[in-house]
């Protein structure tokens, strides 16, 4: 059925399975955002210095839940960072405490805030094994970072190379392979055997690669891992909104301050918190797909967690309006994706 005469769609609240919620003064600015969007989130441990323990992962909580506005409910869902040290009693301490829903893997050297990152999976066999055993979900951020390959085939490569070999010797494992951006990933993830998802970012379902250089370099469209070609695009849109039930939101939403982001060496990351919901309905009523947007949104991904579905509703409203150019982040500003553009879809208030 073509969605273009769609004028408004009332759907389940979403959560969005994977954000970067920051601290301090910057958590405060952005909160609010990803509040008014969702109702949940798995909130990333890329802090400095990262979340590597049940401990800081419920004060981190606290001062998510501190830093909520009156009257706005959101409940943060906790990740631990994997460590070449992370030990078999700490997650077991993770699952225990209620509070922790997944244990994220960053390759050292991968993204922002990557340094202290897994240097070789092998180093955690004990930790995996626990993860297995008590049901706690590997969330991957799945590139290899040898410098011999292509930026544009980390992730491809990491499929052969850390992927299929882990899988084979931890076949129980739940995983969830973040933010996919390559058909070779949307493949595998449709066609593996086993408890795997994928997370897929509103701005992968958009762009292809050349957006980062459409007139000039735009950094803002620059995040990890990078747009990629438009094929890619394609297989990714057609994951989302096809039968599978192992594709769900995950905006990615990362934001820097704009002075690290213009600058010569500028850093990874989009921020969509303000606008997340928006641009999965603009990138689902494309391909006329407006009615697969609760099942991606809302089911899939609560499915997965094995977390209640949400029972209130939120309405999505064809109408046009002006993203700001910027918005205040701690002390500075961030400057949204799509920054001063015309959006399609609105959020009912
Ligand atoms: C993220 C960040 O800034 O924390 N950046 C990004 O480009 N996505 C890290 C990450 O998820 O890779
Ligand atoms: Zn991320």
């Amino acid at each position: 059925m073509p969605s273009q005469n769609t004028q408004q769609i009332t759907l389940t609240r979403p959560d969005d399975f994977h954000l970067h919620l920051r601290d301090g003064a910057g958590l405060q600015s952005v909160l609010p955002h990803s509040a008014k969007q969702f109702a949940r989130a798995i909130i990333m441990p890329n802090l400095r210095p990262p979340v590597t323990t049940t401990e800081q992962a419920i004060a981190y909580r606290e001062r998510i839940l501190s830093a909520l506005p009156e009257g706005m409910s959101f409940k943060p869902l906790m990740t631990l960072y994997l460590t070449d040290n992370t030990t078999a009693d700490e997650i077991k301490r993770a699952k225990e405490s209620g509070f922790v829903h997944g244990v994220k893997l960053y390759p050292a050297g991968a993204t922002t805030n990557s340094d202290a990152g897994v240097t070789d999976l092998k180093h955690c066999a004990k930790a995996l094994e626990m993860m297995q055993q008590v049901g706690l979900p590997l969330l991957m951020h799945g590139e290899v970072t040898d410098p011999e390959i292509d930026l544009f085939d980390r992730e491809a490569v990491f499929i052969d190379r850390v992927l299929l070999p882990l899988r084979k010797n931890m076949p129980e494992l739940r995983i969830v392979f973040e933010h996919i951006t390559t058909k070779e990933a949307a493949q595998y993830v449709t066609d593996a055997e086993g408890d795997i998802a994928a997370t897929i970012t509103a701005h992968h379902l958009l762009y292809n690669r050349n957006a980062i250089f459409q007139g000039g370099i735009r950094p803002h469209y620059y995040c990890l891992p990078v747009l990629k070609r438009e094929t890619n695009r394609q297989a990714l849109l057609a994951a989302a909104t096809g039968n599978s039930n192992r594709f769900f939101i995950g905006t990615d939403s990362a934001p820097h301050p704009k002075e690290l982001k213009e600058h010569a060496c500028g850093c990874a990351g989009c921020y969509t918190a303000l606008h997340g919901l928006e641009l999965y309905a603009q990138a689902f009523d494309q391909v006329g797909a407006i009615d697969k947007l609760e099942t991606f949104a809302s089911f899939n991904g609560a499915d997965f967690y094995r977390l209640p579905r949400n029972q209130d509703k939120v309405t999505l409203k064809r109408q046009s309006w002006v993203l700001p150019e910027q918005v205040p982040f701690g002390e500075t500003v961030v400057v949204p994706l799509n920054a001063g553009e015309t959006m399609q879809w609105q959020l009912a208030q």
